[in-house]
């Protein structure tokens, strides 16, 4: 990153966790709205027109990697693996801002995207609590959490 260069991009803190209110003011650390996974389907259809080879990577593998749970034998994301990828890029489209699949969660069950105003008093992190909060938050323990895969018990 360099100081004063404009860069686009949808995956900065910033990204998930600004609000932008009806007249284009925007409140840091509040509720995001930016619709991620429908920017993320849009990435999916315009790799189907342009790059139809990459376009079917989103399909199985990489939703597996974000979001399958293997090791059950009713894997609950399992129709992942098998559908086509235009209805992947469907399921994307129906999440509404506010709400999104992340990793660990699921496409079917998107979790909604917390305020992190006065986020250090909170005992638990993420709103489905599967994170204790250490007694030194720090901004890189969660990049830490977004950057490894977890693994979660659905
Ligand atoms: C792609 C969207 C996205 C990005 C990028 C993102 N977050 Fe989040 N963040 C979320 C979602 C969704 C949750 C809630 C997850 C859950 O409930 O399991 C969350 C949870 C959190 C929490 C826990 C809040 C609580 O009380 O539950 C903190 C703190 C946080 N994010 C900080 C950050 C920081 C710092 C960055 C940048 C390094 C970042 N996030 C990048 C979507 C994002």
């Amino acid at each position: 990153m360099e100081k004063g260069k404009v860069e686009l991009g949808d995956l900065s803190c910033a990204s998930c966790h600004t609000r932008v209110m009806a007249d284009g003011t925007t409140i840091k650390g509040a509720q995001g709205n930016f619709p991620f996974d429908r920017n993320f389907a849009s990435g999916i259809r315009d790799d189907l027109a342009h790059d139809p080879e990459n376009a079917r990577k989103f399909g199985g593998p990489i939703e597996m990697s974000l979001y399958g749970a293997p090791w059950r034998e009713d894997n609950p994301q399992g129709a992942l693996l098998t559908m086509p990828v235009q209805e992947t890029a469907a399921v994307h489209e129906g999440i509404p801002p506010g709400v999104m699949a992340r990793g660990g969660t699921s496409p079917f069950y998107p979790v909604q995207v917390p305020d992190i105003i006065g986020v250090k008093d909170r005992r638990y992190l993420d709103r489905t609590g599967r994170t204790a909060q250490r007694p030194t938050p720090s901004r890189a323990t969660n990049s830490g959490l977004i950057s490894r895969p977890t693994i979660r018990r659905h």
